[in-house]
Parts: C-alpha cells; structure tokens; sequence
C-alpha cells in the first residue's frame, strides 16, 4: 500500500513551532477561546511574513504553500473522522501545542461511503468565503485502521484517506496543529514517495 504518513526531520522544528504560537497569539483570534473553530484558514503571504523562522525553513527547501491552516482540537472532542480531498494530496502537519498523547488514526473507508460537507464558522452561520469542504463517513463502523501517529514533530499527511483525531486522554488544553499544502500539480503534492527524491 501507497505511504499514508511520514515524518520529517526538521532540527529547528520546535523554535518555528513556537514562532507561529507566538505569531497565532499576536496577529491572529483563532485561539481565542470564545472562537474556536476545528479548521481555520489563515494567509500563506501573512503567517510567512510574521514568522521568519518557517520562512527560512521553506525557501531552503523551495516551497511555497498554497494553503496554510490551523487546526484546533478541544479536549474531549470526538468524531473527528473525515477526509479532506477525494484525490490524494499530501499536506504538511506541524505540532504546535499540547499535541503530546494525543492520536491521529488513519482508516481505510471506500469512497461510497463519504460525503461531502462544509464546516461552518465560529458563529456556526455558514459563510462561503470561510467555508472549508470536506467529507463525512455516512455510515458508522469499525473501518479498518491503516496507522496511527502521535503528532510530535513536522509530518507528511496524505488528507484523501480517512483520518480522525483523538485528544490525549488527559487534556486540558486545546490541542493546536499547523497545517501547510502545496499546488495541487506538484509530484509531492501527489504522493509521498515524491518527497523522497528530494532528500526527505
Ligand atoms: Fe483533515
């Protein structure tokens, strides 16, 4: 079977990690308490511009993100299960805070059994323009795992196979991930063995 996940090795993950906490905190309201919503788009120009560290990280590697979103877990949210693309695509995930014990799990769900919504904002009023697509799991079963993963430094995700996220048992905080995609066009944007030709 194709690579579902795999992780990268950045040094410096933990200094850019806490860069976009800081840039998230400053120049943003998505971890305002009162506001928070599951998936949150922000700019690729505004985060890059604020946080020089993941800036640098990207030009050396000749990357430029089309998408750059973070995603918010309260604790004990469930049900978490869905897939964002039809099509593979591989995205980018990064930890960024109290992601330590908490499980991401990758299902194998056929394609007949998804679909496709919108998520609302944070007032649940649906908006268009803030809108992110994606689709539910229609029935409910004990769907095969493929994997899972504790978020604990930068990974490759392919988003077209089902996943969900689970919250550490014990959390008290919210669990906050960055997540970046690439032109859709792009060989590593298709799969994850294309990453491996360029030295990851
Ligand atoms: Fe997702």
């Amino acid at each position: 079977m194709r690579q579902v996940y795999k992780f990268l090795k950045v040094d410096n993950h933990q200094k850019i990690s806490a860069d976009i906490h800081h840039y998230l905190i400053n120049h943003t309201d998505i971890l305002n308490p009162k506001n928070t919503v599951f998936f949150n788009h922000i700019s690729p120009t505004h985060v890059i511009q604020h946080v020089p560290s993941l800036k640098a990280f990207l030009d050396y590697n000749f990357l430029k993100p089309i998408l750059t979103a973070v995603i918010v877990v309260p604790p004990g949210r469930e049900n978490t299960l869905h897939v964002d693309q039809i099509d593979p695509y591989v995205r980018m995930l990064w930890p960024i805070k109290h992601c330590q014990g908490s499980l991401t799990k990758m299902f194998d769900i056929p394609r007949e059994s998804l679909k496709a919504n919108f998520l609302d904002g944070a007032d649940h009023t649906f908006n268009p323009s803030h809108a992110t697509s994606f689709f539910e799991i229609v029935e409910q079963r004990d769907w095969p795992l493929i994997d899972e993963f504790e978020l604990l430094q930068p990974i490759l995700i392919d988003v077209s196979v089902a996943h969900e996220v689970h919250p550490a048992p014990d959390a008290t905080e919210y669990r906050i991930s960055f997540t970046m995609g690439f032109d859709h066009d792009l060989p590593i944007s298709k799969s994850i063995e294309a990453w491996s030709e360029l030295g990851y």
